[in-house]
């Protein structure tokens, strides 16, 4: 299998007026096209910096990621946002969802950028509902962000992710806040559509039967791949 993400050397320090945090501390890693990977470690350890810097939502402080090939800091910013919006699927921790939109417009959203069409077609449209349907969103299709509750925020925000069938799906924490039967809906979900679309799955996790499905599980403490 080729790979479609390296690291080499990746340092990241966030700056805290007088304070570094060094928050990844020289990683190497190499993710292959179509690979189930799961990270897990404590609280604070990295993993959804490690996360921001696999989905090119930031660049490292020293150190050289490569995506397909291609030396990420060779790219200019839109060509990275075209990256983004085409093949790669994020999954926030903290979903950021549009609040004035609803359950349904933010889903298809990424469609729209993708397009650069101000409509859905019927076709797209078909599709954003029969998403909802998997994700057991149809009766919320309407509904603000600020009428649903936390899982089903996060159902949303993993049905903005998968909505354009990327290449990527990055997951920060993807079942955090359901309860056990639905966080198994979604991983099956999540692992059914990587498999069909042979898309990569990098998964942030504190859950270790899920992080036991996966191909290879990634360990991060301070910083650092143990
Ligand atoms: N924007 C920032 N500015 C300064 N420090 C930051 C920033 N973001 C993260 N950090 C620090 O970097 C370290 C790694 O943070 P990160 O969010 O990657 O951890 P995490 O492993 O995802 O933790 P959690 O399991 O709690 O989500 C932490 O010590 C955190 O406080
Ligand atoms: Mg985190």
């Amino acid at each position: 299998m080729s790979k479609i993400l390296q690291f080499q050397n990746v340092n990241k320090n966030y700056s805290l007026g007088p304070n570094q945090v060094l928050a990844l501390n020289n990683v190497n890693l190499e993710i292959k096209k179509g690979e189930f990977v799961a990270i897990t470690g404590p609280s604070g350890s990295g993993k959804s910096t490690m996360l921001h810097l696999l989905g090119l939502l930031d660049q490292p402080s020293s150190g050289e990621i490569t995506f397909n090939n291609h030396k990420t800091h060779k790219l200019s910013e839109k060509k990275l946002s075209v990256i983004r919006n085409q093949q790669i699927g994020f999954i926030f921790q903290d979903f950021l969802l549009l609040e004035e939109l609803s359950v349904f417009d933010n889903i298809a959203l990424p469609l729209l950028i993708h397009s650069g069409r101000s409509k859905l077609t019927s076709i797209e449209h078909d599709r954003v509902m029969k998403l909802l349907v998997e994700l057991g969103l149809a009766e919320r299709a309407h509904h603000l962000p600020s009428q649903i509750s936390g899982g089903q925020k996060q159902r949303t925000a993993i049905g903005r992710a998968l909505i354009t069938e990327p290449k990527i799906i990055l997951a920060d924490e993807p079942t955090g806040n359901l309860d056990t039967h639905t966080g198994e809906q979604i991983i099956k979900l999540l692992t059914k559509l990587s498999e069909s679309t042979g898309s990569t799955l990098i998964v942030v996790t504190h859950d270790q039967k899920l992080a036991q499905q996966a191909d290879r599980i990634i360990k991060i403490i301070d910083g650092q791949i143990q």
